[in-house]
């Protein structure tokens, strides 16, 4: 499959986002509606993720963030348009096919969505489960599992907390192991919502520096929604934005500031 050789190759060596733009995108949206019940909540939307690119996802409160995110996996109740995530029609999934969609997507959460009493480790070696159908936590894991996890423990900087219990560690550590377990997936695309809202300044920037790491090291698009406009100028190399379920901007970080993205968070009929 062509999308997913691309991926490969972004992982093998570190390219230029020029270079990286002329492949092709690992997630492809267009005019995408999405409504619950009556309630349009996505209307219109576009979105390319191209492999190696950190692309911030802003809005207001209720914009559609989330519900955009949910669409990519099949959560959302799309009602018309195209949404393809590496390699798999979205809106027409074939039997059995949204369970290997959802193992190509790792996810990063809020609440880091960690299991509190198990360990470091096997939380990220719950990574190797999605796709794997039911599977015994204890004994269902080959060593060659362990060693990888291990090593992407020690890639997010924490090898040294493996045996601890997930719920001893601060906020800022159980994001990394959250972001490993998403790793263990060997996804080809990440979505993380809103992952730094829990974490001070501080650990907000690492935790957003390690994503932005990943995207360009492994060659896998990252979709980050923010809150915070710094966090999004400073860490992102596109920005695209929601207001009201539409998708009012989508460029390079370089080319906007804050003022340029003041309009996301006028209220609907402001004028500008
Ligand atoms: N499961 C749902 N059922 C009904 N309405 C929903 C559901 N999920 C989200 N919405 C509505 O969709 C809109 C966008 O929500 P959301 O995607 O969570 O926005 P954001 O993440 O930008 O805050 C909101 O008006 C919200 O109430
Ligand atoms: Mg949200």
């Amino acid at each position: 499959m062509t999308t997913l050789n691309i991926a490969e190759a972004g992982r093998t060596e570190r390219t230029s986002t020029a270079e990286l733009r002329q492949a092709l995108p690992l997630v492809t949206v267009r005019d995408l509606e999405v409504a619950y019940d009556a309630h349009t909540v996505l209307d219109g939307v576009d979105l390319d993720l191209f492999p190696g690119e950190m692309v911030a996802l802003l809005g207001a409160s209720g914009s559609g963030k989330s519900t955009l995110m949910r669409s990519l996996t099949g959560f959302a109740p799309i009602s018309s348009g195209t949404v393809r995530v590496a390699g798999h029609d979205v809106t027409n999934l074939r039997r059995g096919e949204l369970r290997t969609l959802r193992s190509h997507v790792g996810q990063v959460f809020q609440q880091f969505n960690l299991i509190p009493r198990l360990s470091v480790l096997t939380n990220v070696l719950t990574g190797a489960l999605h796709g794997a159908g039911p599977v015994n936590l204890v004994g269902g894991f080959t060593s060659a599992h362990r060693r990888r996890a291990l090593e992407l423990l020690d890639r997010v900087g924490i090898a040294h907390k493996a045996t601890t219990p997930a719920r001893a560690l601060s906020g800022g550590q159980q994001q990394r192991v959250a972001i490993a377990r998403a790793l263990m997936q060997q996804p080809r695309v990440i979505l993380a919502d809103e992952p730094v809202a829990s974490l001070d300044p501080k650990l907000a920037d690492s935790v957003l520096e390690l994503l932005r790491q990943i995207a360009s090291e492994d060659g896998i698009p990252v979709l980050v929604s923010l809150h915070v406009l710094p966090l999004a100028l400073a860490h992102s190399d596109r920005i695209v934005g929601l207001r009201h379920g539409e998708m009012i901007i989508a460029d390079a970080t370089s080319r906007l500031d804050a003022a340029a993205l003041a309009p996301l968070y006028e209220e609907r009929g402001a004028g500008r």
